[in-house]
């Protein structure tokens, strides 16, 4: 990073979801330019292999050097970094790559029942690293995890149908056994699952700590580019690619209206192929 310029960071996600990571982001990162791609076209990576989204990731990250010099990459996707960030820092030593993990650390410690919800995609449940995370913190505290994986909930937000009846009628049948069990705490480990938090919490229908981990990447960004001297000062500049379609009103949902996000569909104009 040069001193003159601002410090460029690229996010991806498979959609939109991870818009909710750059909602945190501007609310701690300043003089910096975000861009996004919404990866629509090959949406939703939960349901596909770890070597698909692999390749998905390295493409993704391959343009925002090419085209955009980022010297920082967000993974705001649970999956991809499950499938990827191992690689992708491997393969890019010079820039800095914060990945997004299911927030199982923090639901431990806020766990008042000892009992926490983990929502996430097939994918990153299946995932080794997600196996190792919980390994890890096993012995921390006497807790038990209820894991449920959410096939067909980011098509239904992807599709602007998060509040319709048809997701809400998926989140009862999953929210189930949690409900019945106590579950104080719940893991939204997907980044498209907090535009759904209301809905849940409207389910369970108790006081819920619900988790996820947007602040936590925003601060570890602000620090680790401090270190590379950007000076967080002046204004947020983000420009918001998708490679396929994607549902306007998610977007103003998610980073309101007095933003001047900049969008440009790469999937058709044949940049992004
Ligand atoms: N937002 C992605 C995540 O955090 C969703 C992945 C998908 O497309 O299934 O896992």
């Amino acid at each position: 990073m040069r001193n003159d310029e601002a410090l460029r960071i690229g996010v991806f996600d498979s959609g939109l979801g991870g818009l909710t990571v750059v909602q945190s982001l501007t609310k701690v990162i300043k003089g910096a330019e975000i861009f996004y791609i919404a990866d629509t076209k090959n949406a939703p990576y939960g349901e596909k292999t770890p070597e698909q989204i692999l390749q998905y990731s390295l493409k993704i990250t391959e343009y925002f050097i090419d085209n955009h010099q980022i010297d920082a990459l967000i993974i705001a996707c649970n999956t991809a970094t499950s499938a990827a960030v191992k690689i992708l820092r491997e393969k890019f030593p010079q820039i800095i790559i914060i990945g997004t993990e299911p927030g199982i650390k923090p639901a431990i410690e806020q766990t008042n029942t000892g009992k926490v919800g983990v929502l996430a995609t097939p994918a990153t449940l299946k995932g080794n690293k997600y196996q190792q995370l919980v390994n890890a913190l096993a012995h921390e505290k006497d807790v038990v995890l209820f894991e449920q994986a959410c096939p067909g909930l980011v098509e239904q937000i992807e599709k602007g149908k998060k509040d319709d009846s048809s997701t809400k009628a998926m989140l009862e049948m999953w929210l189930a056994p949690m409900k019945d069990s106590s579950v104080d705490t719940i893991v939204l480990g997907c980044t498209h699952y907090p535009l759904v938090a209301e809905m849940i919490e409207y389910i369970m229908q108790r006081e819920l700590n619900l988790i996820h981990t947007g602040e936590a990447i925003a601060k570890r960004l602000l620090a680790l580019g401090q270190e590379k001297g950007h000076d967080n000062e002046g204004a947020l500049k983000i420009t918001l690619y998708s490679t396929d379609h994607i549902d306007q009103d998610l977007v103003t949902h998610i980073l309101g209206k007095t933003m001047n996000i900049k969008q440009i569909n790469i999937g058709k104009n044949g940049t992004y192929q």
